[in-house]
């Protein structure tokens, strides 16, 4: 059985104020019968992940090099999120494909950097609108699949988010067919190169507007184990709801 996660993604929103939304999530789920993960900025990571100790709410990055230490200004790696308190990392979301030109080799480097430092990675994959409407979705989907994820995946170190790029923070969400379409191809896929036993212990996030007067039905589409928020988990009275509907799911 694959353990169902929430994932929430505040990218570049919150300083230290917004910490107080993190004790009040963790307050709100003493226990949890399905992994709670919050992936802040990377100022807040070393706070959050003290704030979050002993309770069942996970910290994550949002981005790391695709090397572990040199000269590059700027740049985060894998191990010094670690050493911060991260046992996840997001890698490859839209927004850094088209804002930092990210190709998914350099994702599947990063992935493989973040998976020698002991981190979970979160692989996003998603289409534009104009290649949905052009019917190439499943094609993209195959190729920054293929492309994204290293040789060493399994469940214990991959997540896989289908993020339709028209979908993120928009309010729109595909048909529950069409994301269903989309995850079972991504678990044949996984099927095809990693064994049925490894592809089907992988989880498939879906992530794109979910909020809570929508979560119940997305999650109960096939092969959807969860999902990456944007937008609803900045607030615990938004991302409450989502983690409850996806327990309810189990
Ligand atoms: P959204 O973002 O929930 O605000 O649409 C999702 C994401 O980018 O992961």
């Amino acid at each position: 059985m694959r353990r169902k996660l929430a994932a929430g993604n505040w990218k570049m929103n919150g300083t230290s104020a917004a910490l107080s939304e993190l004790e009040t999530l963790i307050n709100a789920h003493p226990t949890a019968d399905v992994d709670i993960l919050i992936c802040p900025p990377a100022t807040l990571i070393a706070q959050a992940a003290k704030t979050a100790l002993k309770s069942p709410v996970q910290i994550g990055g949002q981005d790391c090099h695709s090397a572990e230490s040199g000269a590059h200004t700027g740049d985060i790696s894998a191990p010094m999120l670690t050493d911060a308190g991260a046992s996840h990392v997001i890698l490859g979301h839209s927004e850094r494909r088209e804002n930092h030109n990210e190709s998914s080799m350099l994702i599947h480097d990063k992935a493989r950097t973040a998976h020698q430092s002991g981190l979970i990675t979160l692989i996003c994959l998603g289409e534009s609108l104009a290649q949905r409407e052009a019917g190439s979705t499943l094609d993209i989907i195959a190729d920054q699949l293929a492309n994204s994820t290293p040789d060493g995946a399994t469940a214990t170190n991959t997540v896989i988010a289908y993020e339709p790029i028209w979908a993120i923070g928009t309010g729109l969400i595909p048909t529950l067919d069409q994301i269903a379409e989309v995850h079972d191809f991504i678990r044949s896929k996984l099927e095809t190169r990693f064994g049925d036993q490894t592809a089907s212990g992988i989880r498939l996030l879906y992530g794109g507007s979910v909020k809570p007067g929508n979560a119940d039905e997305i999650f109960a589409v096939s092969n959807v184990d969860g999902a990456l928020v944007g937008g609803a988990s900045l607030k615990e009275a938004d991302f409450s709801p989502i983690i409850n509907a996806l327990e309810h799911a189990v």
